[in-house]
């Protein structure tokens, strides 16, 4: 039959801890037309360890453009349309692997992993000069939660990675990087690139320079010539060499959270948005300005779309753990089958009933930055059942965003009057009212909540040699909003709130 006619169309890969995505929107609108999402394995190996396949995670990508194209195939809409695609990903997530064979060395060690606690115990000892030198110049607490101590680990622990690197053989990725290198062509002529969003969370970047950091990289023992290029968030990479969209080129690279503040619009300074997936991210665009927080927030690159364009920064609130208890609850407790079963279970009852749980599953990080957390659920009676149980974890997502979004107000002077939301979370009602309520201010949601693979699909529509996109922002669609009210009163809200603050001083100094 004959196909439609369409204007140009740009793809998005949304490669998140939990799941891989391919979306396809209309340029020109801004709607989304197809997707097809597959959820990504974890490994926990030891207690502490999180870890992912990089083969699974590449399979999957490819899985999900094809079923994609289908998709759209059956729309009757041409794929040939696809003018360009963007990439988004989970950030820190480290992998490094073999430029001859294409072969990952280990397996991807995951944001979430706790196994360098030691490393940044012993790390943190010997930083030279003031106790400011890593955070001056990348914006980020030492921590586990960063590429560089995960490949430091990665070579002094793992034999293969020793003998690649001796070699010359072995190149380092965050998630971007493995894939752009991989699409592009992996052993015949892959790119090795990042952009500078997903640079800015290895801990060896140089915020304020936005190269490599020659002292951090010899300072975490990490050879320079590993590391990819570092590009702009919003250019050509290189051309899909393979599958139903060979050809195409790739030209938007964001890290989700910043891909989803471009998506949300969040373009002048002041604007945030929180997005709600694995973890929970509260990013506040602070303009061409690097601020440096206080209140334990970090500094970030927030995008750079374009490589003559200048550079935005973000002040970011992050929260390990939110759509991650959900799966916990049932993956490993088996109280819920689907993930969209706990809006059932915490309808019914309404109240945690006095439950608290402070899911600090790889310790806390911000405000606190707490390796030694651990999780606890209390206020526990013969009554509490795990309808209460299902209340309380969607609570704690909401309390861990009340602990940044305070964070965020003390750091920039006005507070936020109300909260721009995305992420898969954020379908549940209960999650968004109970967050308005705990708040105490309206939380916005847009009827289209992929604001992350929109972002990507945004930057690489925009970059030049493929110009499908504007981002001026007269030509910014009307994006419809749904809004949560807060409908309890401020003082029940901060009577709860401390009670959680009370659960969170329990959980921490659990591991020593
Ligand atoms: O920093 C980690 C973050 O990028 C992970 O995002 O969406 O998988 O929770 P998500």
């Amino acid at each position: 039959s004959k196909k439609a006619v369409w204007g140009p169309l740009v793809g998005a890969v949304d490669q998140g801890t939990s799941s891989t995505r391919f979306l396809v929107f209309n340029s020109k609108t801004a709607e989304l037309l197809s997707h097809h999402q597959v959820e990504i394995k974890q490994e926990f190996p030891r207690e502490g360890w999180v870890e992912q396949d990089p083969k699974e995670i590449l399979h999957s990508v490819y899985e999900c453009i094809e079923k994609t194209c289908e998709k759209l195939g059956q729309l009757n809409i041409d794929i040939s349309n696809i003018k360009a695609i963007g990439v988004s990903n989970q950030r820190e997530t480290t992998v490094v692997w073999d430029k001859i064979t294409g072969e990952p060395l280990y397996n991807a060690v995951v944001w979430l992993d706790l196994r360098t606690q030691s490393t940044v115990e012993s790390l943190s000892k010997r930083i030279p000069g003031n106790n400011n030198f890593v955070k001056s110049k990348t914006g980020l607490p030492l921590s586990t939660y960063f590429s560089a101590v995960k490949l430091h680990w990665l070579l002094d622990n793992v034999r293969k990675v020793q003998k690649a690197v001796e070699d010359k053989r072995a190149l380092f990725g965050t998630i971007d990087s493995w894939l752009i290198w991989s699409l592009t062509g992996g052993v015949s002529g892959g790119v090795h690139c990042t952009d500078v969003t997903n640079a800015s969370r290895t801990m060896l970047f140089n915020i304020h320079s936005l190269e490599w950091d020659k002292q951090l990289c010899d300072f975490f023992g990490i050879p320079m010539e590993i590391l990819p290029h570092v590009r702009s968030s919003s250019e050509i990479y290189g051309l899909m060499k393979a599958g139903a969209l060979e050809g195409v080129p790739i030209s938007g690279c964001l890290g989700d959270q910043s891909a989803a503040l471009v998506g949300q619009m969040c373009f002048q300074i002041g604007q945030a948005k929180n997005t709600y997936g694995t973890g929970c991210f509260l990013l506040c665009n602070t303009g061409h300005k690097c601020v440096f927080s206080d209140h334990g927030l970090l500094t970030t690159v927030a995008y750079k779309l374009g490589r003559d364009k200048p550079v935005y920064y973000a002040l970011e609130g992050s929260v390990a753990i939110a759509g991650a208890v959900v799966r916990w609850l049932r993956d490993n407790l088996g109280i819920i089958k689907t993930s969209e079963e706990i809006e059932k279970l915490a309808k019914e009852v309404g109240t945690s009933y006095g439950c608290y749980f402070v899911p600090a599953f790889s310790g806390l990080y911000a405000p606190y930055w707490e390796p030694s957390a651990r999780g606890i659920i209390c206020g526990l009676t013969q009554f509490t059942n795990k309808c209460h149980i299902a209340f309380a974890a969607l609570e704690a997502v909401c309390f861990q965003t009340r602990e940044i979004l305070d964070a965020m107000n003390r750091d920039c002077g006005i507070p936020l009057s109300h909260l721009q939301v995305d992420g898969g979370m954020t379908s549940n009602k209960i999650l968004m009212q109970l967050q308005a309520d705990i708040l105490c201010i309206p939380v916005v949601k847009p009827s289209m909540p992929e604001t992350t693979a929109l972002g990507a699909a945004m930057a690489a529509g925009a970059a030049e040699g493929v110009n499908v996109w504007s981002l001026e922002p007269d030509d910014l669609s009307a994006v419809t909003m749904e809004r949560f009210e807060p409908q309890i009163n401020a003082e029940e809200s901060e009577i709860r709130y401390s009670t959680w603050k009370k659960a969170v001083m329990k959980s921490m100094g659990w591991v020593t």
